[in-house]
């Protein structure tokens, strides 16, 4: 049985499903975690929601997120102790931790700049999107009591990780138009167990979380599968646009983009990959 099943899903033991909200369908499992992270008393750490379908998923960028049966479609409420300032560390953690699980599972996913997961075959320059990842956190207004940190580092209440992933489908069943994509099954020619999938993210991601404070070692990962390092990229942030060679990652996982105008550290914005540099 290659589909999802609600007992099998509450059988998993993870730290990240220790409370499991199960649906058939949904709007977005994004906006029902984030109810439950607020309500009160609020989810605890380790909440996953999860829905067979869709109708309403959301991608960065206020774009749609099409979520059709046979996709692992999820959102965990997180409560990290760290400031909110070291919340875009999630970003990166969770796209090593999903790559990982991926190479588990026989598929070679590469991680376009923050966080997007492509499938890059040979003389493909943009790659195919196999996972779509969404880190959202919700900041108290509280300022944190961690000594060393200014008042003006609040706390963090929690993170909100939205993931979808392109399992048992075939590409045409996403509707999208304006992107390449993949999914498991065409780069696999199989379907695979989702909760069995689902148990080999978890593990990963829950790994990668729990070394968050050791940040380079997660870059590190991160740059090993990477595919954007090298490439010469479009960014769009803002409404501005930036051309560069995208040189490497600050230690804080931002991109150091080499433009004629001098090296460029860019936060957030969406990453276009353009021709293949010579080296
Ligand atoms: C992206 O734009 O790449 C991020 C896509 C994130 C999609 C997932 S599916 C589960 C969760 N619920 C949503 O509405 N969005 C995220």
């Amino acid at each position: 049985m290659s589909g999802l099943d609600r007992k099998a899903v509450e059988n998993i033991e993870s730290p990240l499903a220790v409370q499991v909200d199960f649906h058939e369908e949904i709007g977005s499992t994004q906006e029902r975690a984030r109810e439950l992270a607020r309500g009160t008393p609020g989810a605890p750490h380790g909440t996953i929601v999860i829905s067979k379908v869709q109708k309403g998923g959301r991608g960065r960028l206020g774009r749609r997120w099409g979520s059709p049966p046979g996709g692992l479609w999820f959102s965990l409420v997180l409560r990290p102790e760290m400031p909110a300032h070291l919340a875009s560390r999630i970003t990166q953690a969770a796209a090593v931790g999903v790559a990982k699980a991926l190479w588990g599972f026989g598929v070679e996913a590469r991680i376009k700049w923050p966080n997007d997961l492509l499938v890059v075959r040979p003389g493909d320059l943009s790659g195919r999107k196999i996972c779509g990842i969404l880190a959202e956190a919700g900041v108290g207004n509280v300022p944190a009591k961690h000594p060393g940190l200014g008042v003006d580092h609040r706390r963090l209440d929690f993170v909100l990780l939205g993931i979808g992933l392109n399992a048992n489908l075939d590409p045409e069943d996403l509707d999208v138009l304006d992107r390449q994509v993949t999914t498991l099954r065409s780069e696999l020619g199989r379907d695979v167990v989702l909760t069995e999938l689902l148990e080999a993210v978890l593990s990963k991601l829950n790994a990668e979380l729990e070394r968050i404070e050791d940040f380079c070692a997660v870059l590190d990962d991160w740059r090993a599968l990477n595919c954007t390092l090298g490439r010469l990229v479009r960014v769009e942030r803002f409404g501005e646009v930036l051309e560069g060679r995208a040189a490497d990652l600050t230690p804080e996982g931002a991109l150091l983009l080499e433009t004629p105008e001098g090296t460029v550290e860019v936060f957030e914005g969406e990453v276009k990959h353009l021709r293949q540099e010579r080296t």
